[in-house]
């Protein structure tokens, strides 16, 4: 479909800074931002409420299909600028962010059921244009027709640093060799799972933030978007 303004899809694996990239990248385009992590994070938090295996694929997949249709899952403004995560309207923000959810959400996104339940709500999302959706297969499943996809990445030692702080900075002691073992076996699950998996996609610009500062990442990504509105705004 044409649109007058692009799709943005940015993928990479954890600990790449996608989540404050993002967040910047859409408040300086005035764009909408869909945390597609925090949809598989709190389809994990539910199954734990439930008290579900977050292996169980016939239940959790029962599970998210069921929040989908019912739509269970929503994003709403905080007062702070920044964006809330409701499900069934009571704010999980905070507690979608703890390490037991984000192996469960890591578990849970490896269901086909799952993945498949989810679809259909972030390309709803999407569609408009004007937005920015950040995950891990937004470019090469959800929106392979999104006119701008970046990958963002970083080695694991930083990534494993970036990690022992945002924990420390919570109260949570951490380990940087302990870490930088999980975010490996993160890394390793997320891109060898049979669907979806975490793939740069041949179109995307690959932006490595190891050696470069938030803002400059940002900077980047925005300028190119920028490009890519002007394309839309006078086709060839
Ligand atoms: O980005 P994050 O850490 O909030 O993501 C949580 C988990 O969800 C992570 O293990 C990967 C998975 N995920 C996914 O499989 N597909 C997405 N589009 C987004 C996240």
């Amino acid at each position: 479909m044409t649109r007058r303004r692009p799709v943005v899809a940015i993928d990479g694996p954890a600990g790449a800074g996608k989540t404050t990239v993002t967040r910047k990248v859409a408040a300086e385009l005035g764009y909408l931002l869909v945390d597609t992590g925090a949809i598989y994070r709190s389809v994990a938090l539910s199954a734990k409420r439930h008290g579900l295996d977050f292996a169980d694929a016939g239940a959790v997949g029962t599970l998210a299909q069921a929040l989908a249709e019912r739509s269970a899952i929503r994003f709403a403004a905080s007062a702070d600028g920044g964006q809330r995560v409701l499900l069934d309207g009571d704010d999980v923000s905070t507690a979608i962010r703890t390490q037991e959810i984000a192996e469960g959400a890591s578990l849970v996104s490896a269901i086909p059921a799952v993945r498949a339940a989810l679809l259909d709500m972030q390309r709803r999302a999407g569609l408009p244009g004007g937005v920015v959706l950040e995950g891990r297969d937004i470019g090469s499943v959800v929106f392979p027709d999104a006119e701008a996809k970046f990958f963002l990445t970083a080695s694991v030692e930083v990534r494993a640093v970036r990690r022992k702080a945002e924990l420390e900075a919570r109260g949570e002691p951490a380990d940087l060799e302990v870490i930088a073992r999980e975010v490996r076996e993160r890394d390793h699950r997320d891109s060898t799972r049979p669907v979806a998996p975490l793939t740069q996609a041949p179109d995307a610009v690959l932006v490595d933030s190891s050696g470069i500062g938030i803002d400059e990442v940002v900077g980047r990504i925005v300028a190119h978007v920028r490009e890519v509105e002007r394309r839309l705004a006078s086709p060839a």
